[in-house]
């Protein structure tokens, strides 16, 4: 496509609830062990929100950190996107909320559905508006709290998942100093349904009886499944694209659903153990917010060094998948 403008990323920010929730607390839920959590899946310990925690306060927190690192104010702000499948409402959107949080009164504001691809999708939906010069300043937030749509006396998806928020601000700048080298983003109807979080079961004929909350349901083995099939065709598919090679990025960044998933993906792709980005071990699958969280710990924690490539990856629910090779520095 013509490219007017060139993405900046600006800065990134990410929330975590206080609570800290470890495998041996679920022991105490259900039939599992510490030790066949962390074999299976790589998760030690997740964040999960407590009744003054929402979504929308993991968002604005996430926002502002990520604003504190520039000199925006959020008046600056053009556009915000959040990314959740978990809202905390289902109108007005997450979007609108945290713009009346932050003060953002010059932006437009929308939610997108992209489950654990969710950042992958939004950072790509920005950068459109930002090619074409629409915006100047956008808001990318990817927010889940998965554990309020948990069946907490069943094991087979409780391990998995955490809560958190994380936040990117993207600028525009020249076009030939575009910071995305290029992306690739995917969907498939999960036919199956091996990855589905029903919506409300009220009806008109049924109003009147107890309704039974829905809870996430999965076929774990298909989603595995899926995810290693779609994970390594889509860099494939993007280092085609772009022209980059392999051994051009410095960081591979996946979606944090399982430490398994990361491991066969690195181990087919030739990715080498300090080029994997993880921390799944501390928060678990964050969904919408892996991708932040990751990215903001591995800054921190000087995992990351720039200036750096560094190839985003997302899959989840839809089915969706994407990704995008990223020059950060
Ligand atoms: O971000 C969204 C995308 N989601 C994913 O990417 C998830 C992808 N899938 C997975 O990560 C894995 O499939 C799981 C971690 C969910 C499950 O691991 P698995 O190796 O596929 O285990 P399994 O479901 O095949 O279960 C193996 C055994 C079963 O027992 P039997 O039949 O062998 O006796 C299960 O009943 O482990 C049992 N099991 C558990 N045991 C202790 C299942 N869950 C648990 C548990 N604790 N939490």
């Amino acid at each position: 496509m013509q490219k007017n403008y060139g993405v900046k990323f600006l800065s990134f920010g990410s929330a975590l609830p206080e609570q800290v929730v470890k495998n041996t607390d679920l022991e105490k839920l259900f039939d599992t062990s510490d030790e066949w959590i962390y074999t299976r899946t790589g998760i030690k310990q997740r964040n999960i929100i407590s009744s003054d925690e929402s979504g929308l306060t993991l968002s604005l927190k996430a926002s502002k950190e990520a604003l504190s690192k520039t000199k925006l104010d959020p008046k600056d702000i053009d556009l915000i996107i959040v990314a959740t499948s978990t809202p905390d409402k289902l109108y007005p959107s997450m979007g609108c909320m945290l713009q009346g949080k932050l003060g953002a009164v010059n932006a437009c504001a929308f939610d997108i559905s992209a489950a654990c691809s969710g950042f992958i999708f939004g950072i790509v939906s920005a950068a459109q508006f930002i090619y074409s010069g629409e915006y100047k300043n956008i808001l990318v937030v990817g927010v889940d709290v998965h554990s309020r749509f948990i069946d907490w006396s069943e094991r087979s998806v409780a391990v998995l998942f955490g809560d958190g928020a994380g936040a990117v601000l993207m600028s525009s700048c020249l076009a030939r100093d575009d910071q995305i080298l290029g992306y690739s983003i995917h969907s498939e109807a999960d036919k199956n349904l091996d990855l589905i979080l029903e919506n409300s079961n009220i009806s008109y004929s049924n109003f009147k009886k107890q309704i039974e909350p829905d809870f996430v349901r999965m076929n774990g083995k298909a989603i595995y499944q899926f995810a290693v099939r779609v994970v390594p065709e889509v860099v494939a598919k993007l280092l085609d694209k772009t022209g980059l090679k392999q051994s051009q990025i410095d960081y591979l960044v996946l979606h944090q659903a399982n430490q398994r998933i990361i491991d066969y993906v690195a181990n087919k792709l030739s990715f080498n153990n300090s080029q994997i980005i993880s921390n799944i071990e501390k928060v678990g699958n964050t969904s919408a917010a892996s991708i932040p969280l990751a990215i903001v710990s591995g800054l921190s924690e000087k995992k990351i060094k720039t200036p750096c490539k560094m190839m985003l990856v997302g899959f989840g629910a839809g089915l969706t998948w994407g990704a995008i090779a990223v020059d950060y520095y």
